[in-house]
Order: structure tokens, then C-alpha cells, then sequence
């Protein structure tokens, strides 16, 4: 950054190149230059401002992050007003029509589509691990009998730190691969167990000759048969429900992971953090929300008050409208597929008519259209969710499952950014200062 004072600005030959912003300090009247970058800023050169030498210079003040990139990433590409998603530049319509999860997930740890061969080795490496330390079983088991199975994921894959300790090396890339490889493949088996063990159910083990989802179906659903055979309607469907999840660049989860990690934890703590985030309602609970609403609204004729009552502000249509999206959320569509796909095997939820014409009366309507308000991914997903059996309670697990590839290749990403170091926003300090203290018996 350049500076000049206003005289010096004033006068002839001041030049300031299109690339860069001139920023005037009314209070010394200086004048600065700022490079612009790929439509940013550095908001460090704007330390640079100062009212005099021990001036601490300018900060920016942006809670939650509304116009703050924390990092550079070549992952996740997201483009809202053109309803534009892309994992390492594949569109998500393209990988949810002809990929698959694991394939998915190797393309976002490693930047680019694996050849036959990768795709085999990796498949073969994240089978082999599914398997959890039967140490980890009793661990679990020794939570309450109605324990949240969130809460259960959030609390053992923190709890996978214990048992592989090398996974502190972050730096070593053998040892941190493995750990990658661990945590894809066991996050399944422990969302599974969670879920069980909230139903009152024996776990049940990992089935390797199984594909990732019908695995876990089969963890999910297997009682006294000898071998549980996914359908594979229902496996697919859950495949592209992972896939839709896998990532989603800097949202709130991922933000903690990469916050979190940055303080070179294991990738086990890192990714507990990301389950935490997800376990708030504002991240992995808007699903169970939207599928609470269906199931008041009960029948289709009580959908017009709804609509009004919405309109009037006195409540929200839950499953509409994005922060980011604000054309339309890809995702939303093929998880519109996904639904007829499930319910195929399932049979049909009546509460899928009573979504279907709140979508049709409220894509028509003004209130909707002007406020750019278009189905997102949760609009649907609790309903597939709900035909395959779950509880609400396990609706952001399965979140989970899919983000964990998103949040380790974005883990990946920040470990290896030479510009990134550990994570510590500042703060406008608004207390009081230099109190003098009182003895409790005098206050
Ligand atoms: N129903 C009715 N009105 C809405 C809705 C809605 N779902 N969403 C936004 N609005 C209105 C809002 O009241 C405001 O109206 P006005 O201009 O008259 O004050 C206008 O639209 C703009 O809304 P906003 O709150 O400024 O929008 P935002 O970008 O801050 O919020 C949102 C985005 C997702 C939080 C919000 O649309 C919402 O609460 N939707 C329902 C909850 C939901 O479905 N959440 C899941 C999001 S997708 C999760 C993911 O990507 O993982």
C-alpha cells in the first residue's frame, strides 16, 4: 500500500492504477492506496492506516463473515445467482448423474478424478477400515439409552484421536493420508452404532463385500438375517445424498474445522468441531424443521392460510430460500429425483403432496419471486431421510457422513497454505477498563 497526504494527492501527477482502492483518512487526510486481488482487499493493509505511529492501524469489523474470504480454495465453487455448484469444477448435476460418494470424495481430497485403478485402491483402502476399535464400541455404549446419536458422533470421532496418536503429525503425508482414509471409513460405522444404540439395537458390524451406502444400510437395518441385502434404489439414493453433502466451501462446519485445525490438532479433533457446528439447528437442522412443518400443515387445503400466514410474517416457509442461492439451489433438483427413487421402495409419504404443491403455490407467488425464495437442499432431503427410516435425531448425522470428505480436503488444503497460521480473529473491546478491585465484603 502507498500513501501520500492529501497535498501531495492534490496535486499533479497523483496516478492510482484500476487494480488497486484509494482510501482518504478524514482524520489526517492521508491518502492510500490498496491493491485489489481477485476482487479483495488484504485487510492487513488497512493496518497501514494509522493517526499516528503507535496507532495499532485499521480493522475491519464483519461478524459472521459476510464480506470476510478467510482463505484461497481451489475445492468448492459456488456461484448463487446462477444456481451454480461445482466439486474441483465438475458440476454437482454431473457427478450426482455418473459418480459415485467415494469417487466424489477421492476427487476432493486429491483435486482431480481418480483413473480405475486409483478409484479401485481407494475403495479397497476405506473397506478394509471400517471396522472401530472395539474400545470405541464400549465407549459408546456407555452413553444414556436415549442419548442424541449427534451427539454420540460428535463425542467418538473426537474420541478416534485417542487411538491413533501418530495422527498429530500432520506434516508427515503417509501418516495423515491414513487417517484420512480412517476417518471416511469409520465415520459411517460410528453414525451407525450412534443410531442403534438410540433405538435400543445391537450394533452391527461393518459388512465389507458391501458398496459405502448399502454398508451402512446394512449397519442401519440388519436384525437376524444372516446377510442384509441393500436395495439398490436405496442405495443409490443415499450415494447422492452424500454426494449433494460432500461439500460446500466456507460454511459454518467447515469454517470450524479449518479454524480449529489451524492450531495443528489431529484431524479427528479438527473434524469433532465440524460436527459440533453441524449439530446446531441453523446448520444440519433445517431438514427436520422443514419435515415438523409438512407434518403440521397436514393436508393440502390447510396449505393458502399457511402460505398467508407465512407472507405475513408469521413464520418462515422452512426449505426455502439461501444465503447464498438465490436463483435457484442445484442441489434442490436432483434431490427432487432422489425422493421418487426412495419412495419407489418405500411407497409414498402423504406429506410429499402437501410438499410438492407448497413448492408449485409458492414458486407462482409474488411474495416468493420477489424475494428470489426457490426450494434448497433441505426442502426435500427430510423426507428421504424419513422414508429411510430415521429419526430427525439422525438427520444430521447423515450429514455428516457425506461433509466429512468436504471437511478433510478443506483440513488438507489449510494444513498445506503457506499463507494460513493459526486462526485468531480480533475484537472491538467494549468492557470497561482499569476497575479497581473490591473486597466481597464491601461490594
Ligand atoms: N420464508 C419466508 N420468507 C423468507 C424466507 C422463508 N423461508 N427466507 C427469507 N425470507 C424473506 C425474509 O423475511 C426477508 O423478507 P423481507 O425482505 O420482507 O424482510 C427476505 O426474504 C430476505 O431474507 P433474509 O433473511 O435477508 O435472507 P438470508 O439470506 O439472510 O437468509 C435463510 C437465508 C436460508 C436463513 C432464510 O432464507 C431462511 O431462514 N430459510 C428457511 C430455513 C432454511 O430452509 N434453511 C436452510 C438453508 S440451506 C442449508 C444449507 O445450504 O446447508
Amino acid at each position: 500500500m502507498t500513501t501520500e497526504t492529501q497535498q501531495e494527492a492534490d496535486g499533479a501527477g497523483a496516478q492510482s492504477s484500476s487494480d488497486t482502492l484509494t482510501v482518504t483518512d478524514n482524520r489526517t487526510g492521508k491518502h492510500y492506496e490498496v491493491p485489489i486481488e481477485d476482487g479483495t482487499i488484504r485487510a492487513t493493509e488497512l493496518r497501514k492506516i494509522k493517526t499516528h505511529e503507535d496507532d495499532f492501524g485499521l480493522m475491519t469489523y464483519d461478524p459472521a463473515y459476510m464480506a470476510t474470504a478467510s482463505c484461497r480454495s481451489e475445492i468448492t465453487f459456488i456461484d448463487g445467482e446462477q444456481g451454480v455448484l461445482e466439486y474441483r469444477g465438475y458440476p454437482i448435476e454431473q457427478l450426482a448423474e455418473q459418480s459415485s460418494f467415494l469417487e466424489v470424495a477421492y476427487l476432493l481430497v486429491h483435486g482431480e478424478l481418480p483413473d480405475r485403478k486409483q478409484l479401485d485402491e481407494w475403495t479397497h483402502e476405506i473397506t478394509i477400515h471400517t471396522f472401530v476399535h472395539e474400545n470405541i464400541k464400549e465407549f459408546m455404549q456407555g452413553f444414556r439409552y436415549d442419548a442424541h446419536p449427534m451427539g454420540m458422533l460428535l463425542a467418538s470421532v473426537g474420541a478416534l484421536s485417542t487411538f491413533y496418536p501418530e495422527a498429530t503429525a500432520i506434516k508427515d503425508e503417509e501418516v495423515r493420508y491414513i487417517q484420512i482414509i480412517r476417518l471416511i471409513a469409520k465415520m459411517p460405522t460410528l453414525a451407525a452404532f450412534s443410531f442403534r444404540h438410540n433405538q435400543g439395537k445391537p450394533y452391527v458390524y461393518p459388512d465389507n463385500d458391501l458398496s459405502y451406502p448399502g454398508n451402512f444400510l446394512s449397519m442401519i437395518y440388519k436384525m437376524t438375517e444372516l446377510k442384509y441385502e441393500p436395495d439398490p434404489r436405496l442405495e443409490h439414493a443415499l450415494d447422492v445424498l452424500f454426494i449433494l453433502h460432500a461439500d460446500h466451501e466456507q460454511n459454518c462446519s467447515t469454517s470450524a474445522v479449518r479454524s480449529v485445525g489451524s492450531s495443528q490438532v489431529d484431524p479427528y479433533s479438527a473434524v469433532a468441531a465440524g460436527v459440533a457446528a453441524l449439530y446446531g439447528p441453523l446448520h444440519g437442522g433445517a431438514n427436520e424443521a422443514v419435515l415438523r412443518m409438512l407434518q403440521r400443515i397436514e393436508t393440502t387445503d390447510n396449505i393458502p392460510d399457511f402460505i398467508e400466514g407465512v407472507k405475513r410474517g408469521d413464520e418462515k416457509l422452512m426449505g426455502f430460500g439461501h444465503r447464498v442461492y438465490k436463483n435457484f439451489d442445484p442441489r434442490a433438483k436432483i434431490i427432487k429425483q432422489a425422493v421418487e427413487e426412495v419412495f419407489e421402495v418405500t411407497g409414498k409419504n402423504p406429506l410429499l403432496d402437501i410438499a410438492t404443491e407448497l413448492e408449485k403455490i409458492a414458486l407462482e407467488d409474488d411474495y416468493f419471486i420477489e424475494r428470489k425464495l426457490y426450494p434448497n437442499v433441505d426442502f426435500y432431503s427430510g423426507l428421504i431421510y424419513e422414508a429411510l427410516g430415521m429419526p430427525v435425531e439422525m438427520f444430521p448425522v447423515l450429514f455428516a457422513i457425506g461433509r466429512t470428505a468436504g471437511w478433510i480436503a478443506q483440513w488438507l488444503e489449510m494444513i498445506d497454505d503457506s499463507e494460513q497460521k493459526i486462526a485468531r480473529p480480533r475484537q472491538i473491546y467494549t468492557g470497561q477498563r482499569g476497575l479497581e478491585y473490591v473486597p466481597i465484603e464491601k461490594r
